[in-house]
């Protein structure tokens, strides 16, 4: 049974991800070292100062805690500036077609992200009324792969867990939907992406029937 879908924001509905990666990479660089692609794929789904954090680790740089804010501060406001531009043409492929067709067969859909930044993304690219409900960063104690993001937009639309598909582009949201006891579509690559229950590459790819047949 089909009661709600959950989406991830970044690398979902929206190509943030390389925006996020441009400023966490220059923040690296005046640091002293650098951030690539790969230590990148560490940081999807996970919350700010948990990022700068991995980001710290992986430069071997230590900070203290006033430090730590100035800098998670300073890589905040360089994604700001980057995303401000943002419109609804950086929609991934897909997406609006899925979204119109949930509405259509009237299952309900909320956004499940960690990021302090998604309602004001969602205003960008026009999609802010087109959810249900919305679970964001502002809103969760606990950051990926705990399932408390997914739990509160199941709760919200007032559905059952294990009837919920949640759709993640992150291995700590793969993580998070798994723990919700929720199905798990990854987008992405199999390879790179683990313990999901299907993949797709796009929401191209995506339809209302193949996860009613999950
Ligand atoms: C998402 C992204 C992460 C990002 C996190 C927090 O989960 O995938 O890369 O670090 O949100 O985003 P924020 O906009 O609050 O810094
Ligand atoms: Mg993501």
């Amino acid at each position: 049974k089909l009661e709600a879908v959950l989406f991830d924001l970044d690398g979902v509905i929206v190509d943030t991800a390389k925006h996020h990666y441009r400023a966490w990479k220059e923040l690296a660089n005046e640091l002293g070292f650098d951030f690539t692609e790969e230590d990148n794929e560490r940081l999807k789904g996970v919350s700010r100062v948990e990022s700068l954090n991995i980001l710290l680790e992986i430069g071997q740089v230590e900070k203290t805690e006033k430090e730590k804010e100035e800098l998670a501060a300073r890589k905040n406001q360089r994604y700001v500036e980057a995303i401000s531009t943002m419109d609804e043409s950086e929609i991934l492929p897909g997406v609006i077609d899925f979204l119109q067709e949930l509405k259509n067969e009237n299952v309900p859909f909320a956004l499940g992200s960690a990021s302090k930044n998604a309602p004001a993304i969602l205003k960008h690219i026009k999609l802010f009324d087109a959810f249900d409900a919305i679970v964001d960063g502002n809103s969760i104690a606990k950051a990926k792969p705990d399932p408390e993001v997914f739990l509160q937009g199941a709760d919200k639309l007032g559905a059952n867990y294990e009837n919920c598909v949640v759709f993640e582009d992150a291995q700590s949201g793969i993580e998070a939907g798994k723990a919700a006891g929720m199905y798990v579509v990854g987008v992405g690559s199999a390879d790179v992406l683990k313990g999901a229950d299907d993949y797709i590459t796009h929401m191209t790819e995506m339809n209302v029937e193949r996860i009613r047949r999950k």
